[in-house]
């Protein structure tokens, strides 16, 4: 099985961001020298993935742009023989084919997926939430690739969190069956610590298949009239089984402002050429050198 296409939903209101988010998309937002969905996108295509599905909406048009070519923008960097940039540039813009769909109403983020599913025939795609930005190597998605190979099942991220924090995230219910993978036996959204059944944290990574797709465009939406991509996957359980397993790599909630600033110093210290720099001022600031 090849992971070639990956599902990016991209097309919520961001309304933690406002009002950065107001009329640019959150998901542009830059971490350091890169906008926050570059990082994800990369993450995907450094597990094989060849085509980035972006369900957009309606002035979110800018993310597809920046996976475009820019020939203009090329041309003048050519011509002031600002070659670096101009690398820089000609890469991100060759990166992966695009595709973009529209999710014509925020109805969730399973019918964010489901607005994917005429472009995605039968193999087994990826969906990645550019809220979640993992850094390391190798990339998740291709810790849950290798798992649903080997299983032919669908695959999704967990990560432990303390237990007082499961009521932010969805939570798995699993049966261990080798270190860091489970067999899923059920799902719960935003349980309340003292019912939730484990600490596992779902995190926005996800393989899926066909049939996840075709159970999802059965699931009826909550009471707020949304399509939830856990509700679709909890009624999968009685077709097929589902796997949840950790994933290598730091992971940051960019979706969120706390997280993001711990994202941007974590990654800036890292960086080759600011790292150095940056750390300096950071001891300014602190008086002390940084942990790392
Ligand atoms: P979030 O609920 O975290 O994103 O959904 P949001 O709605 O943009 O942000 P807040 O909560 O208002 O600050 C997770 C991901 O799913 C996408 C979002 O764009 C985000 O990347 N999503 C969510 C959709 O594409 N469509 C939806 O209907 C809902």
């Amino acid at each position: 099985m090849n992971l070639r296409r990956a599902v990016f939903p991209v097309a919520g209101y961001g309304t933690r961001f406002l009002p950065a988010s107001k009329a640019i998309p959150k998901e542009l937002l830059p971490i350091v020298d890169k906008p926050a969905v570059q990082y994800v996108v990369e993450e995907a295509v450094a597990a094989g993935v060849e085509t980035a599905i972006f369900v957009t909406a309606e002035g979110k048009s800018a993310i597809e742009d920046h996976f475009d070519r820019n020939l203009r923008l090329e041309a003048f960097l050519a011509e002031r023989g600002k070659l670096d940039l101009l690398e820089t540039v000609r890469k991100v813009g060759a990166m992966v084919q695009v595709v973009a769909v529209r999710q014509k109403e925020a109805l969730g983020l399973g019918h964010a997926v489901l607005q994917a599913a005429p472009v995605l025939g039968d193999e087994p795609f990826a969906v990645l939430l550019g809220d979640d930005i993992i850094v390391g190597q190798p990339p998740a998605i291709g810790r849950l690739a290798e798992l649903a190979r080997k299983t032919g099942a669908p695959v999704i991220a967990v990560m432990e969190v303390p237990q007082a924090e499961i009521r932010h995230y969805g939570c798995v219910a699993g049966d261990l069956v080798e270190p860091g993978v489970w067999r899923v036996r059920d799902l719960v959204e935003k349980p309340e610590p003292a019912k939730a059944p484990s600490n596992l944290a779902i995190i926005g990574r996800y393989v899926l298949t066909h049939d996840v797709l075709r159970t999802l465009a059965a699931t009826p939406p909550d009471r707020a009239g949304e399509i939830q991509l856990t509700e679709g996957l909890r009624r999968s359980l009685a077709a097929g089984p589902l796997y949840a397993c950790t994933f290598p790599g730091r992971r940051f909630d960019a979706g969120n402002k706390a997280d993001f600033l711990r994202a941007t110093v974590e990654i800036a210290l890292q960086h080759p050429e600011l790292g150095a720099g940056f750390r300096k001022v950071l001891e300014e600031l602190f008086g002390q050198p940084p942990r790392t």
